[in-house]
């Protein structure tokens, strides 16, 4: 059976992307946020999985508002990013771990969950920029299976919701038939608003008690409505429902798990950053 071996989770904005290709790491704004990922790109070093399950939200690059799926799984070979507006390079093409999109596609329709599937799909700045940022160096030497969860328009899916997706696509990576190691991650967050009136909102106290909650409670989130969520961190900072999916997956593989890195920093754009990455205990 295949090896869930972690989870990570990291913010994604696309001033990131822009960052890297002016190769800006070092500049004092930026310094503080990079500095958060050499000891988790260790980690998958020594690890060294086989393929990468991104929780992420797309952002009007695959869907847009007039379609837009409150969960979709990608089942292609292939996907691709196309230019979000930056003008930067876009990154070449990621391969697709096709076998295991279906089975975790079999494994949430059998448990009830309505997914739409996706035999051709772009992946925008939240699928790629975490992938970038773990494997700085050439391409990430791994496949993927993309899980868009919409935080974009309204109605969202429950915290709850989200959690109990989170733990089906656990059970259907846990029953995979393979030999592969697989990494679960979480793409989105911290705290941030983006527009309206409390654009530039951040709630550094709230964001830090969520990282907490991760560690040893991590269905704490699942108290929250949706609109308690939005309250507590802002319009675009319900994207932590994708930490949330990402945690409760890895409840698959045992009670606890081991806290391998953290970083929080305030601000990058209009968002409050976050990292973690956690071990199968
Ligand atoms: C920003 C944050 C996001 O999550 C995003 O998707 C786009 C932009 C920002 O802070 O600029
Ligand atoms: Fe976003």
């Amino acid at each position: 059976m295949a090896q869930l071996i972690g989870g990570l989770a990291t913010s994604h904005i696309p001033a990131i992307g822009n960052a890297i290709h002016k190769g800006l790491q070092n500049e004092p704004y930026w310094a503080p946020f990079f500095a958060g990922y050499p000891p988790v790109q260790q980690w998958l070093g020594a690890q060294k999985p086989d393929v990468v399950v991104m929780f992420y939200n797309d952002h009007g690059l695959n869907f847009f508002l007039d379609k837009m799926p409150t969960f979709a799984v990608g089942a292609a070979a292939q996907y691709n990013n196309a230019d979000e507006g930056w003008g930067i390079p876009t990154l070449p093409p990621f391969k697709g771990e096709v076998d295991l999109s279906w089975q975790i596609i079999n494994h949430l329709v059998g448990q009830d969950f309505d997914m739409v599937t996706c035999q051709e799909m772009l992946v925008d700045h939240a699928c790629t920029l975490p992938l970038k940022l773990f494997w700085p160096e050439g391409e990430a030497p791994v496949t993927i299976v993309p899980v868009n969860i919409n935080t974009v328009q309204f109605p969202l899916p429950s915290a709850k919701r989200v959690y109990a997706l989170g733990r089906a696509v656990g059970e259907a990576i846990a029953a995979w038939d393979s030999s592969k190691k697989v990494v679960v991650c979480a793409s989105g967050g911290l705290s941030h608003q983006l527009d309206g009136e409390r654009a530039g909102f951040i709630n550094k106290a709230f964001d830090l008690q969520f990282m907490d909650s991760l560690v040893s409670n991590p269905e704490w989130a699942t108290q929250f409505s949706t609109l308690d969520l939005v309250e507590k961190t802002g319009t675009q900072g319900v994207e932590l429902l994708m930490w949330l999916a990402m945690r409760a997956a890895l409840t698959v593989a045992g009670p606890a798990v081991k806290e391998v890195h953290r970083n929080y920093h305030i601000p990058i754009s209009n968002t409050a950053t976050g990292l973690m990455a956690f071990e199968v205990a």
